[in-house]
């Protein structure tokens, strides 16, 4: 027996003008999409913008139903309709910012298990790391390399 450990290192910005002008621009895009969240049921907005190889930017925002468990989260809507758009065009950054309209959540919030499992698609399907920029209400903005620091041991194709 041996116990295997693994750690992971990510960048933490202290506020976003410290990024690229690139990275700060897909950020305020991310940002406006919390005005476009659908999330009467929890107040929880997400916001999110894809940046592909190219370059081209897709937007997405929380999608909530009365039927609870119908309500899609934001960062896979950006990454659905970025896939429905470019199919063959690899992800190249995700950017993805939260607003809890009942109270201010100041440390950066990252994805749910779901939308990891989703993010690890892309990543394998396109052989290429999907950065990660999160943000809340405060300056502090994340960056992780890839999905995989997020989804150790993760499931994918390779096995089925
Ligand atoms: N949500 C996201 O959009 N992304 C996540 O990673 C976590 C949760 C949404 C789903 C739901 O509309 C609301 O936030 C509360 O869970």
């Amino acid at each position: 027996m041996k116990i295997v450990e693994t750690s992971f290192a990510y960048k933490v910005y202290d506020e976003p003008s410290q990024m690229s002008k690139e990275d700060q621009a897909l950020m305020e895009k991310a940002i406006e999409q919390l005005d476009h969240a659908y999330a009467p049921y929890s107040n929880f907005h997400v916001g999110a913008a894809v940046r592909l190889s190219t370059g081209e930017v897709f937007i997405g925002s929380n999608q909530e139903n009365a039927s609870y468990p119908l309500c899609m989260c934001g960062e896979r809507v950006a990454l659905y309709n970025a896939a429905a758009h470019r199919p063959k065009i690899p992800v190249e950054k995700l950017a993805i910012v939260i607003r809890n309209l009942r109270m201010k959540i100041d440390k950066p919030v990252s994805p749910c298990g779901a939308c990891r499992q989703v993010i690890a698609e892309y990543e394998h399907l396109h052989g290429q790391n999907i950065q990660i920029l999160l943000k809340s209400d405060g300056l502090q903005v994340y960056e992780i390399d890839s999905i995989k620091d997020l989804l150790p041991l993760g499931f994918d194709n390779s096995f089925l």
